[in-house]
């Protein structure tokens, strides 16, 4: 990154646009489908409500590079990791880890230190950097794994 440093903060309103722009890349990525959809209109709310889900934004200067959105289910006692992005030129330089690193230290703070989310199975870079990361299948969902980590209590 040239030596320039990114910062991780909470999203706000304001970074609807870009998120939905990292969106659509991460699905391109993924799906490799040019035509993907993006979010519905007001799926991104129930993160910038005073609710506990809500997004980390990575941010480059006063680009947002990156994004990962956190869902908390109390009830279940579970974290869900809804959809994390790094846009392409910031890739494989540790962001994702450091989003997923804060998502876990949140889900302690809140006392659930159960963490899920779900990968494609044809994403293998991804699928191998979630095993280093100490997650493992919890379920087959046919195209996608549910991944699954304990946290250890601190
Ligand atoms: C998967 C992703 C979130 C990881 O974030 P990142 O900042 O690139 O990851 P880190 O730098 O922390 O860790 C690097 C590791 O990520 C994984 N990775 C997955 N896809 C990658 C990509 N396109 N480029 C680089 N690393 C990737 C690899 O395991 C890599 O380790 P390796 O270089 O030893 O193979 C990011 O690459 C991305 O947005 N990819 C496209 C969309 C996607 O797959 N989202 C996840 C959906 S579950």
């Amino acid at each position: 990154m040239n030596g320039a440093r990114y910062e991780i903060r909470l999203a706000a309103p304001e970074d609807e646009a870009a998120i939905r722009e990292l969106f659509k890349e991460m699905l391109r990525s993924v799906c490799g489908a040019d035509d993907a959809e993006g979010y519905p209109e007001g799926y991104l709310d129930k993160f910038f409500s005073d609710r506990e889900d809500l997004i980390y934004a990575a941010e480059l200067g006063s680009e947002v590079i990156a994004y990962l959105s956190v869902e908390v289910y109390r009830a279940e006692g579970y974290v869900y990791l809804d959809d994390l992005s790094v846009t392409a030129a910031h890739r494989g330089r540790g962001v994702g880890s450091a989003l997923i690193e804060l998502a876990e230290t949140y889900a302690l703070e809140l006392g659930i230190p159960d963490v899920v989310f779900h990968v494609a199975k044809s994403n293998v870079r991804a699928f191998r950097l979630y095993e280093r990361k100490g997650y493992s299948v919890f379920r087959d969902d046919g195209d996608r794994y549910l991944m699954h980590k304990s946290l250890p209590k601190v």
